[in-house]
């Protein structure tokens, strides 16, 4: 028996996603994919905060999605606290819910608006048949997250955005998962608000001792919420750091370039200034992978080779790891 302890809460072991679609004449019909997700393997630690950031179309979303097995998967492994959820029958798999779950940018829409909202704050401990001694009373939950607990009777219409993102974030914690995957929590919201809710779930990591995947394709959030960071570029990790070093020292071109390019982050002024830190273009086709580096089409540093040739994620230094020939 592995020692559940010592072994990370979460690992996902070359993991790819791959949306079949038709293209070409209806006579000459071919099966094409879109490769959302291109052999990913990551690990959470318990308590932990995995950051996903990249810019949209790149995958986060297909990833999270797949961890909680939402979507299907083409191939891979994802551990969770001992077990691969990709081979546990239908039942065991709705036993192991209980322990992830997800909460998504937009709130309202995924609150029915004609659903009191304890009762969808309770929805998943009754979907999951869990008996009331698994669970804190509804009340608590709205306790928990900075709401009354008479709000409970209220409709999701009779709450701010801010609100409605802690009524999704209670319905999460209903039944004491241990990871929650949240995918763009906060980009609908304020930044006031933002804040609010970043510091709500770091409060809750740390009571519930909650490990979160959290997805963004802004680093000024990642940057107050996360251990570790992962960058993702057309499916594919291109960085992992701890949230200093990626953050202090990126090695990859494209995170170098995430960073300038946003306003609140440039590492240095003048260099923010510089108009050769804004991302031209757009990342290649996801239907027809390209042969050498993702990157390699917008980077200002890419060589012959780079478009040949597909570098692999390896160490440059302890625990900082980066798919590039000439990293930074
Ligand atoms: N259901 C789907 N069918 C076909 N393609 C999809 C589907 N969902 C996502 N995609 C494609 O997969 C790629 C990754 O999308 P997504 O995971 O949503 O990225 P992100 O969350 O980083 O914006 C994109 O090219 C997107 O168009
Ligand atoms: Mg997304």
């Amino acid at each position: 028996m592995p020692n559940k302890t010592q072994a990370p809460l979460l690992q996902v072991k070359n993991l790819k996603v791959q949306f079949p679609i038709s293209s070409g004449a209806f006579f000459k019909r071919t099966k094409k994919y879109v490769h959302a997700v291109e052999d990913i393997s990551l690990e959470l630690r318990e308590g932990k905060t995995l950051a996903v950031v990249g810019e949209s179309g790149s995958g986060k979303t297909s990833l999270g999605m797949a961890i909680m097995r939402l979507i299907p998967v083409s191939s891979g492994e994802i551990i969770l606290d001992g077990d691969n959820l990709l081979s546990l029958n239908n039942e065991e798999l709705r036993l192991k819910r209980k322990m992830f779950q997800i909460i998504f940018q937009d709130p309202y829409a995924s609150l029915n608006p004609r659903q009191r909202v304890g009762e969808a704050v309770a929805e998943p401990i009754r979907r999951l048949g869990m008996d009331a001694s698994q669970i804190e009373p509804i009340e608590e939950i709205f306790s928990l997250v900075g709401l009354r607990p008479d709000q409970m009777h209220l409709f999701p219409h009779q709450f701010s955005g801010g609100q409605r993102q802690r009524i999704a974030i209670a319905r999460s914690i209903s039944t004491r998962p241990k990871l929650i995957v949240c995918d763009e929590p906060v980009s609908a919201l304020d930044v006031a608000i933002q804040a609010q809710i970043l510091n709500l779930l770091k409060r809750l990591q740390r009571k519930l001792k909650l490990s979160y995947i959290f997805i963004s394709h802004d680093l000024s959030v990642v940057r107050h919420i996360s251990d570790e960071v992962i960058v993702m570029y057309l499916g594919k990790i291109v960085e992992r750091a701890s949230r200093l070093k990626l953050f202090t020292k990126p090695k990859h071109p494209y995170t170098h370039t995430l960073l300038m390019s946003s306003p609140s982050m440039a590492l240095r002024k003048n260099e923010r200034q510089s108009k050769k830190f804004i991302l031209k273009g757009d990342p290649p086709s996801p239907i027809d992978l390209p042969k050498g580096c993702a990157f390699a089409a917008r980077c200002m540093y890419a060589k012959e080779h780079c478009f040949k040739e597909r570098p692999l994620l390896e160490n440059v230094e302890a625990n900082h790891k980066v798919a590039c020939f000439y990293p930074l």
